[in-house]
């Protein structure tokens, strides 16, 4: 049957439920009924839906870090002292390599050599092996809401033991993680298996239970401009409304230049609104997550401190409800739990240093905000014509078509022809825009901005140049070092 936005009955859902605790031993922990009534009790301050609320409600920046490690005791010690000596907002659960990609068996073999290790030999916390009085173990050793982050097309597990533990949100969505996190995975399963995420979400929801769903914006996290991002952004998140998702925040990767990322936040404010009206989904509340600079970082520890602190500006600047933290040790892999903290603790203070400051509006940013907004639009037009109104199959034929291009993805059944690059003022301009179904005047805007990249280095932009891109913030020196 051909996948539509529509929302998942009962049975359907609880038919698909069967298999998905069957999945591993540990699922069969997992009742709904005790699982509502334990997070009905739960305190909250442990709401991430409310911390998010209030925070958006109050102008607020919220701080989230990532972070997990493969035992439940140093998970905890992680994460108290991401709250305590960092003063993060909002707690994170990262699982494990094996974990999203359902090796089960793998990643109980990955906490036998940690326990003999003495230290973590898995990249996150396995969090349906652990169980779920060890998920609740965590929840209650700490007085901040937890997320789940997993990068994964097959999340549907390690949902249901996050929310029936006291994790009170959920990353991660259909076309994103499929675009990311797969290579030969179909995007019907992908948006299929989040469909049963937000369907649970919703299941949780209707019994007074709030819970949030977070859309990861961040896609390959390389040089994505940002109109791709929106429109990516506010499918994801119509088809979570789809699913009777009431709490959801939309994310953009930061580029690093001020004024696009700031514009591209607010572009994403402003289309999100006007979607969700028009498709009917009016109730859904939703606010705004930054990601700081999701592409190589430099290994040297004071530019990676710049890189950070930068985060924290524009984030602050544009008004973003949350910023999602990185460290210095970022080039290196895994940070350690001081490192982790420290990046936590350096973006909270150059939020705080911007006191309400947000950037003024001028016509440079609007300009941006309008251009970001238009290709948007002209992406999430097309698709719904195309899908015949409904957002599932539009992003599927869109995807298929290349009116929905996601530059650098692994995933096949990407068309992976657009190219992006930076213009003379560092904002991500398309090199190629291939199928986008843009108007003549938005690729007239970026074909100007590439020719003035041109004139400045007084030669041609070109996919090496588009290339060097990629890497030039995590190489990039003083002239005197040069
Ligand atoms: N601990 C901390 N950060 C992590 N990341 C992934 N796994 C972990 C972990 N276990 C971060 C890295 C990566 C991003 C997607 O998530 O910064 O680049």
């Amino acid at each position: 049957m051909e996948l539509k936005n529509q929302r998942w009955s009962d049975e359907e859902f609880l038919r698909e439920r069967g298999n998905v605790l069957s999945l591993w031993p540990t699922g069969q922990e997992i009742h709904l009924e005790e699982a509502t009534q334990f997070l009905l009790h739960l305190p909250p301050e442990k709401n991430y839906a409310q911390k998010v609320v209030t925070a958006a409600h109050e102008g607020r920046t919220l701080v989230q870090p990532r972070g997990g490690v493969a035992l439940v005791e140093d998970h905890i010690d992680l994460l108290l002292r991401l709250q305590n000596q960092g003063g993060a907002d909002l707690l994170p659960t990262t699982t494990d390599t094996y974990t999203r990609n359902l090796k089960f068996p793998d990643a109980q073999r990955g906490i036998e050599e940690s326990k003999r290790a003495g230290r973590s030999m898995l990249n996150g916390y396995p969090l349906a092996n652990h169980g779920l009085q060890a998920a609740r173990r965590i929840a209650a050793s700490v007085q901040r809401p937890i997320i789940v982050l997993s990068g994964t097309a097959f999340p549907q597990l390690v949902a249901e033991m996050g929310f029936a533990g006291g994790f009170t949100a959920f990353l991660g969505a259909g076309i994103s993680y499929t675009a990311a996190y797969t290579k030969d995975l179909p995007f019907t399963q992908g948006i299929k298996s989040y469909q049963y995420v937000d369907r649970l979400t919703s299941f949780y929801q209707e019994k007074g239970v709030r819970l949030h769903r977070e859309q990861p914006g961040f896609l390959t996290g390389t040089l994505i401009p940002p109109g791709i991002g929106v429109a990516v952004g506010v499918l994801e998140m119509l088809m979570a409304a789809g699913q009777g998702v009431k709490h959801y925040s939309m994310g953009l990767c930061q580029s690093l230049d001020i004024f696009q990322d700031v514009a591209a936040l607010w572009a994403l404010k402003e289309v999100g609104q006007d979607y969700l009206a028009r498709l009917g989904y009016d109730d859904v509340f939703y606010s705004l997550a930054s990601h700081q600079w999701m592409q190589s970082f430099p290994a040297d520890e004071p530019r990676a401190y710049a890189i950070i602190v930068l985060g924290g500006i524009i984030a602050a600047l544009a008004g973003a409800t949350q910023i999602i933290s990185k460290t210095t040790h970022e080039a290196e892999g895994i940070p350690t739990k001081e490192a982790n903290a420290a990046g936590v603790k350096t973006t909270r203070m150059a939020i705080r240093l911007l006191r309400s400051h947000r950037l003024p509006d001028s016509p440079l940013i609007l300009e941006e905000k309008r251009i970001i907004t238009q290709e948007a639009r002209a992406i999430l037009d097309k698709a719904l014509e195309i899908g015949d109104g409904d957002p599932v199959q539009g992003a599927l034929r869109s995807l298929e078509a290349g009116v929905l291009d996601i530059p650098w993805a692994p995933n096949k059944f990407i068309a992976g022809k657009v190219i992006s690059a930076r213009d003379a003022s560092g904002a991500v301009r398309y090199l190629e825009h291939a199928n986008l179904p843009f108007s003549p005047e938005i690729l007239e805007y970026h074909r100007e901005k590439i020719r003035e990249r041109e004139r400045r280095d007084g030669q041609k932009a070109d996919y090496e140049s588009a290339i060097k891109d990629i890497t030039e913030i995590s190489k990039m020196l003083e002239e005197s070092e040069l």
